[in-house]
């Protein structure tokens, strides 16, 4: 019986597809620990906490060259696949640069032009191929569900090495959100944390797979109130709101971000993701010029409010605004790579070692 399985290999995938994402999400994890990462919903509050922790410490520890050294003989003995098949910059250089301080190999594969699958072979195949040559599958990729569909079948091979979902589609992109959420950690460290804060999201909230993460990585927190501000047509969609009914979380959708930015503690931005548009140019006849941040914007957010951006940014945020100490983007970015050394210690269970190094 699929409620009853305690492991994907015990599971059809016809049985586990069906299953609720609670479910699916618990069935991701082995021996109490994430082992595949694929969906936000594998996150609880005590996890997010913890690995926020690894990371600042590991961070603190990487400052001293001896802190350097002793991280890279954590896992010389590990590899990494990295199989990007969709355009990234900061999430493949963040997760090749988080393999690296932790000595594993990568081997990658970003043009599929140059692999097999020109030749027909299935991503399926592929992805088992790579597993003869790495420890863990890093994956982007413009077909959602594909993560989830090659944890279950690598879970049924000899080789079940685990998948970590650096983008899937327009669904959802796990590793953004926890860099996402440890900034806001770090951002409200001294403001009581998240608990209680009201996050602002605009953009391409139907499309943008980071606010579909994070979204339910916020639920995670007490008394969080999130706010969706889109033109209508690219509005978060009625799963999201789902989801934060389930968890009694506040929320409002709404297209006045000049109204809402006085009350905001975050304001997450987002780009217009027109790589997604049905028919060619129907985002660009999209009037978005009310959802962006310049001067004007600033003048109105609290003065220890914050910006984030997954980035890239097209205009919705102006240049100047950078130089604004309550710009967050640029530090999202490390903090990016800090979060996915602690997440890859986590799989590979070597954080013991990082909390008891005294260098
Ligand atoms: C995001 C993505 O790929 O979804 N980028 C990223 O990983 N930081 C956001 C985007 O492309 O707009």
């Amino acid at each position: 019986m699929p409620e009853k399985a305690r492991s994907l290999a015990e599971i059809s995938w016809d049985a586990f597809q069906s299953l609720p994402l609670a479910d699916k999400a618990r069935l991701y994890s082995r021996d109490q620990r994430l082992f595949h990462v694929i969906v936000a919903q594998q996150f609880d509050r005590p996890i997010l906490e913890e690995l926020g922790a690894v990371a600042t410490r590991i961070r603190r520890i990487a400052k001293l060259k001896a802190g350097m050294d002793f991280l890279r003989t954590q896992l010389p003995h590990k590899s990494a696949m990295l199989y990007f098949s969709q355009p990234s910059t900061r999430t493949f250089l963040s997760f090749h640069s988080a393999c690296q301080i932790l000595g594993m190999r990568t081997v990658e594969v970003r043009d599929t032009s140059t692999s097999s699958e020109r030749k027909g072979e299935t991503q399926e195949d592929s992805v088992r191929t790579f597993s003869s040559f790495s420890d863990v599958i890093i994956m982007r990729h413009s077909k959602g569900g594909l993560a989830e569909k090659m944890a279950w079948t690598l879970s049924n091979t000899e080789r079940p090495v685990p998948i970590v979902n650096a983008g899937s589609g327009k669904d959802q992109h796990p590793t953004q959100a926890l860099l996402d959420i440890y900034t806001l950690q770090r951002s409200f460290e001294k403001r009581g944390g998240i608990d209680g804060k009201k996050i602002v999201f605009v953009g391409d909230l139907a499309r943008g797979r980071t606010v579909r993460s994070l979204a339910q990585l916020l639920t995670c927190y007490r008394g969080v109130e999130q706010v969706f501000i889109a033109p209508p047509q690219l509005q978060i969609t009625d799963d999201i709101l789902g989801l934060l009914r389930a968890s009694n979380t506040r929320f409002e959708v709404g297209d006045d971000l000049d109204k809402i930015l006085p009350e905001a503690d975050a304001v997450y931005m987002t780009r217009v993701q027109d790589e997604w548009d049905e028919k060619a140019g129907e985002s660009g006849r999209i009037d978005t010029s009310r959802f962006c941040i310049g001067a004007d914007q600033l003048a109105k957010l609290k003065q220890n409010a914050v910006i984030l951006h997954p980035l890239p940014r097209r205009g919705e945020i102006s240049v100047e605004v950078d130089r604004d100490p309550r710009a967050v983007y640029w530090r999202q970015v490390r903090n990016g790579m800090w979060i996915r050394v602690a997440l890859l210690a986590h799989i590979f269970d070597v954080t013991g070692n990082i909390r008891d190094f005294s260098g």
